[in-house]
């Protein structure tokens, strides 16, 4: 018998205990593996850039996340499946959050909704968590804010922005989220939020002193090769594999060396 799914208050339950350990994943096949080794898996909106070839979070839908979401929970049996908002789909109004994530729980069966935001969604976040959708937050480097945040830049640079980043991850945490990622943030800056928050860190970019670490799949893989952030260790070369193989197919097909008599059907005689 699969063992229990991880849940959002299991998850809640490990700050400060041994590192909690998250990827991304899209897709059943990758969600499989990423299950046997994962305590939380997330569907993040990153797929509109690593899946899609779009070039930034922004073009995904919440359709396209729901899509991937049931994708991903048909090949996760222990992990706690998060599946992200996307931009649009939540910022209006609490409501609005509401209709989103109770769809998005709905129609995937995933465990919690993961939304970018800090003190200015933390209404929103009670708002959820008071009618029975876990919530994970997001701080630090909001994607979805690349436009008013300038870039893609590590957050926290000067003193302002750091108090706001702390003031960000104590109102997420009082509003109930069961956790938050810390994104592209100086090491001291996260460091300082895990000692002052009573819910688990998920760092990306933002350090060792983080309760747990996420990562976007494909970049750990080598499959997205358009760009890596530096905070992304590659752990194999599955982009290069995949170019090699491909490589050899088209030079078989070409010297009709595929198929071979191995592959071929043959016609029964008499
Ligand atoms: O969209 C995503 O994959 C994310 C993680 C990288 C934290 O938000």
């Amino acid at each position: 018998m699969a063992p229990p799914a991880v849940t959002p208050s299991a998850i809640r339950a490990r700050k400060g205990g041994e590192p909690i350990v998250c990827l991304t994943a899209y897709t059943t096949p990758i969600a499989r593996l990423v299950d046997q080794c994962c305590d939380l898996i997330l569907v993040g909106d990153s797929l509109g850039m690593v899946v899609y070839g779009l070039p930034s979070t922004l073009g995904v839908t919440l359709d396209m996340m729901i899509a991937h979401g049931q994708a991903t929970m048909r090949g996760a049996n222990q992990a706690c499946v998060v599946v992200d908002l996307p931009f649009g789909s939540y910022e209006a109004s609490p409501e609005q959050a509401f209709a989103s994530a109770s769809r998005v729980m709905v129609e995937t069966g995933c465990a919690a909704v993961k939304l970018e935001g800090g003190e200015t969604m933390a209404p929103t976040i009670r708002f959820l968590t008071e009618r029975g959708i876990p919530v994970m937050a997001h701080i630090g480097l909001r994607p979805q804010a690349v436009n008013t945040l300038g870039g893609y830049k590590v957050q926290g640079r000067d003193d302002a922005s750091r108090a706001q980043i702390m003031a960000d991850a104590r109102a997420v945490a009082d509003a109930g989220a069961f956790s938050v990622v810390i994104e592209k943030t100086a090491e001291d800056i996260s460091r300082e939020i895990t000692a002052a928050i009573p819910i688990p860190t998920i760092g990306i970019g933002a350090s060792v002193a983080c309760d747990g670490q996420i990562l976007v799949v494909d970049d750990i893989l080598g499959v997205f090769q358009d760009f890596r952030p530096k905070f992304a260790k590659p752990y194999a070369a599955i982009g290069q594999a995949i170019g090699e193989a491909v490589q050899a197919y088209a030079d078989d097909v070409r010297a009709r060396r595929f198929p071979g008599p191995e592959h071929v059907f043959l016609a029964k005689k008499g």
